[in-house]
Order: structure tokens, then C-alpha cells, then sequence
């Protein structure tokens, strides 16, 4: 990628042409809408120190006239240089909205996805209409924290256990913690590292939980992910173990039964390219499932109760 050599922009207007020259570089990365999309939060979140808060879209779209600093200016080309470099935005502005709150990630987590508050989604459904309230969750696979946080969020009561393989995962998953949930955060969630290829710890046997919440690891390979993925995201997030993608949903299926109450529930992300054979899966172990749309109209979500 050519460095920027022209003239600083110096008002909100010029900042996001600019930043939409620059990303308009990389079709093959970015979709048409995508490209606006990106520049507006690049020098929104360049904006930020400069306007003491990170301005809202319509607040940019709004101010096209106004003039900008040159930190704001250099900060703005140079994020969207690095995005056209193929660096993935949520870790250059260090942080993805997800739900209600903003997650600070890393390379060391998956980048919460849409599709996965979809997940969350459905599932608050469920817990909404329990008979009764449930109190105990389980989550295989924390990652940023954004699902369980998200949980604890909006249920008070609920309290969450919460299994993870990968350390580094682990600590950005403590600062979301403490951040959305507040300093007490130790007494709603409990995080419990795991060895490879483990799935159930010793630690939660004997427990019974309301719930059984994942977005594991699903991919065979490599090659069913974007260059940018596969580059960037840590591959404990991204691929099962033993090239068998469907690894994490067979051990959830055989083994949740002994860890659910009579009423509990699982749900499960699952890659709409092996939703059937995910389906099948938990139907021959036992459990009356369904299958949930995604927003995109893809087998995404699969929720499963006692039969
Ligand atoms: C697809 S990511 C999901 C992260 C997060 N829950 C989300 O939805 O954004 C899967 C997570 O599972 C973790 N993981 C991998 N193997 C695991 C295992 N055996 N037990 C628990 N977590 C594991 C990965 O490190 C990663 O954080």
C-alpha cells in the first residue's frame, strides 16, 4: 500500500473523503456500503480525543464543515491505511460494540460478531419465559467475555461459569468484566481455564445449571475463513481440534444432560454450512432442537431442551 503523500485534511468533510479514497482501494476486502461505513467510524474514533467523546454518526454527518486538528487528521489517515492494509478495524480502534456495550478486543480474542447477538438474542427469549427465573449459566468458550457479560448484564441474578483454553483470552475477558460489570464482577462470574481438547472441568461436575450457552470453535481449516480472519484472530477461537469442526458440538450434546437442570436449555452458534449435521447430532443424542435464522436468513442458532 502506497504511503499518504498529499496534503493533510483539514475539515470533517475533507477527513472522510479521505478516509474513503483510501479504503476504496481495497474492493476486494471491503462491499461498496462497507467502505462509507468504516471511513465514518474511523474518524469518529479519531475524532475522539479531539471532541473529548467519540461523535455519533449523524453528529459527523452534521459537521462536514468543521475544522479538525492535525493529530485528528494523521490519526484518520493513518487507521484507514492500516484497515486498507488488511488489519481488521475492531483492533485498530481497539473495541467492538456488542449489544449493549463496547468489548475491548485484541488479537488474542475472537471479535464479537452480529451473528452472535443473535445468539444472545434467542436466547434471553428462552430465559425470559423459564418457569422459573434461572440463576446458574454456563458458557463454554469466553473469549472478550461478550456473551456471558452480556448475560450478567441483563439478568442480575443470574451468575455465570465460564470455560476458556486461551490465557491472553482470558485477561481481556477480565478487563470487560470489571469495566461493564464493575469491580463485584468476581461474584457473577466465575472463569475457568481449561486444558486443550477439554470441555467440561472437573471443577463444574456436580453443578446444575439453567443453561448451557457457546459459540465454540467451528472451523476445519483454513481455508473456510477470509485471509483477514485466518491472519489476525487467534486460531484457538477459530478452528476445532482434531480438524473435526464438529467436535465441540458432539461433547456439548453428550455431555450437557448431566450438567442441566430437568428444564434447561443449550444454545449454540452454529455454522449454517453444517447446520443439518449439528441438528442431527443433537436430535440422535437425545434433545428436542430447533434451529434459529440469523439476519441474513442462515441457519445460525440451535437450541435444544430435554425432550
Ligand atoms: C469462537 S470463539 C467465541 C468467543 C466468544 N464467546 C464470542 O462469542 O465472541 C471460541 C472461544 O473458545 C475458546 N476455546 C477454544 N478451545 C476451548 C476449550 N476446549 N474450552 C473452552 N474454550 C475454548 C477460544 O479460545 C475462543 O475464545
Amino acid at each position: 500500500m502506497s504511503a499518504y503523500s498529499r496534503e493533510l485534511p483539514t475539515t470533517v468533510g475533507e477527513a472522510l473523503k479521505v478516509a474513503v479514497e483510501i479504503l476504496s482501494r481495497r474492493m476486494d476486502l471491503l462491499q461498496t456500503g462497507e467502505v462509507s461505513m468504516e471511513a465514518e467510524v474511523i474518524l469518529a474514533f479519531s475524532l475522539s480525543e479531539e471532541w473529548s467523546r467519540m461523535p455519533t454518526r449523524s453528529e459527523l454527518l452534521m459537521s462536514v464543515g468543521k475544522t479538525i486538528n492535525t493529530r485528528s487528521a494523521e490519526r484518520t489517515v493513518r487507521i484507514a491505511q492500516s484497515r486498507a492494509d488488511g488489519k481488521i478495524l475492531q483492533h485498530l480502534l481497539g473495541f467492538q460494540t456488542f449489544l449493549e456495550h463496547n468489548y475491548i478486543v485484541s488479537p488474542d480474542v475472537l471479535v464479537p460478531r452480529p451473528e452472535t447477538e443473535i445468539l444472545v438474542d434467542r436466547l434471553v427469549l428462552e430465559l425470559k419465559v423459564m418457569k422459573e427465573a434461572p440463576t446458574q449459566g454456563l458458557e463454554i468458550g469466553l473469549g472478550s467475555g461478550a456473551i456471558s457479560v452480556e448475560l450478567c448484564s441483563r439478568f442480575p441474578y443470574i451468575k455465570m461459569a465460564a470455560t476458556e483454553r486461551s490465557s491472553a483470552a482470558v485477561f481481556i475477558a477480565e478487563e470487560n468484566s470489571e469495566r461493564i460489570l464493575g469491580s463485584a464482577w468476581r461474584d457473577r462470574l466465575q472463569i475457568l481455564t481449561v486444558s486443550e481438547g477439554e470441555v467440561f472441568p472437573p471443577t463444574i461436575q456436580g453443578t446444575l445449571f439453567d443453561f448451557l450457552v457457546s459459540n465454540p470453535p467451528y472451523l476445519k481449516g483454513p481455508e473456510e475463513a477470509t485471509e483477514e480472519v485466518v491472519r489476525y484472530e487467534p486460531a484457538v477461537a477459530l478452528f476445532a481440534p482434531k480438524d473435526d469442526a464438529l467436535f465441540f458440538y458432539r461433547k456439548i450434546a453428550e455431555g450437557a444432560s448431566a450438567l442441566l437442570k430437568p428444564q434447561g436449555i443449550i444454545a449454540v452458534e452454529i455454522p449454517h454450512e453444517r447446520s443439518q449435521a449439528i441438528l442431527s447430532l443433537f436430535q440422535a443424542a437425545g434433545w428436542n432442537s430447533r434451529i434459529e435464522l440469523d439476519l441474513t436468513g442462515r441457519e445460525r442458532v440451535l437450541i435444544a431442551k430435554r425432550a
